[in-house]
């Protein structure tokens, strides 16, 4: 069971390019801000817990999401490959995984780190629309869909993430800046951190990242 990381700033497009790299690579794409959602949406437990800390832009505390992620893991199979996008977010986070694909006999095959200036953050975040059926990203002028407001794959509607108002993505940015951006150095020292700029257009970031995915030694792209 091994793992390929997108870690990158709100906005940096880490949803976007793995929805476009997770079936060409055949990888199992886990977004922890997907799965919190859902949890939301369905009232449970994880997401009445996670709910006011998603709403104020804050981090859910690390033994909400190591319980998410350990449940999903312990459902998995031992030749999976994960692409992991939002997740780890803490130290802690990043240590649970690495204990715990080191048990199944894996580990990380890379980190993929998306760097991309504030103002570009800040715009893409602004102007994001989310398919409330499949969950597809848009963005109304950079990826907007052929009709507006309606999704090209599956006809569903879009909308706003309630966490993409302008105060709140502020939040975001200073806790990212705060809590998660250690993590740039902590996988660096561990030679599996790679740089990529992730201002670029979509396709071509997208094409980047799986070039370096098929380049990794760990046998992770199938
Ligand atoms: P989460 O859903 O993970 O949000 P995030 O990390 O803030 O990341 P985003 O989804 O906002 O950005 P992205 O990088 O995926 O960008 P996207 O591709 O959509 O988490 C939400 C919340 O859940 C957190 O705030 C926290 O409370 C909680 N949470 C989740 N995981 C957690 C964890 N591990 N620990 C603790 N708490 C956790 O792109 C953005 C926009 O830009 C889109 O409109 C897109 O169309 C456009 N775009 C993307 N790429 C390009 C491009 N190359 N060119 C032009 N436009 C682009």
């Amino acid at each position: 069971m091994n793992a390929i990381i997108l870690l990158g700033a709100p906005g940096s497009g880490k949803g976007t390019t793995a929805e476009r790299i997770r079936d060409e690579a055949k990888l199992i794409h886990v977004s922890t801000g997907d799965m919190l959602r859902q949890a939301v949406k369905k009232g449970t437990e994880i997401g009445r817990e996670a709910e006011s800390y998603m709403k104020q832009g804050a981090l859910v505390p690390d033994g909400v999401i190591i319980k998410l992620v350990e449940a999903r893991l312990d459902a998995g199979r031992p030749d999976d490959v994960y692409l992991f996008d939002g997740f780890p977010r803490t130290v802690p986070q990043a240590e649970l995984l690495k204990t715990t694909l080191a048990r199944r006999g894996g580990g990380i095959s890379r980190v993929v780190f998306l760097d991309a200036p504030r103002h570009v953050l800040v715009e893409r975040l602004t102007g994001r629309r989310t398919c409330r059926k499949c969950g597809t990203n848009y963005h109304v002028v950079n990826i907007p869909p052929k009709k507006e407001g309606v999704c090209d794959a599956c006809g569903g509607d879009l909308y706003q993430r309630a966490d993409d108002r302008e105060e709140t993505i502020i939040k975001r940015l200073e806790v990212y800046n705060r809590e998660t951006e250690e993590l740039i150095s902590w996988y660096e020292k561990q030679g599996l951190l790679v740089r990529v700029d992730s201002s670029q257009e979509a396709g071509r970031l997208a094409s980047e990242i799986l070039k370096l995915i098929r380049g990794s030694d760990r046998g992770t792209a199938r």
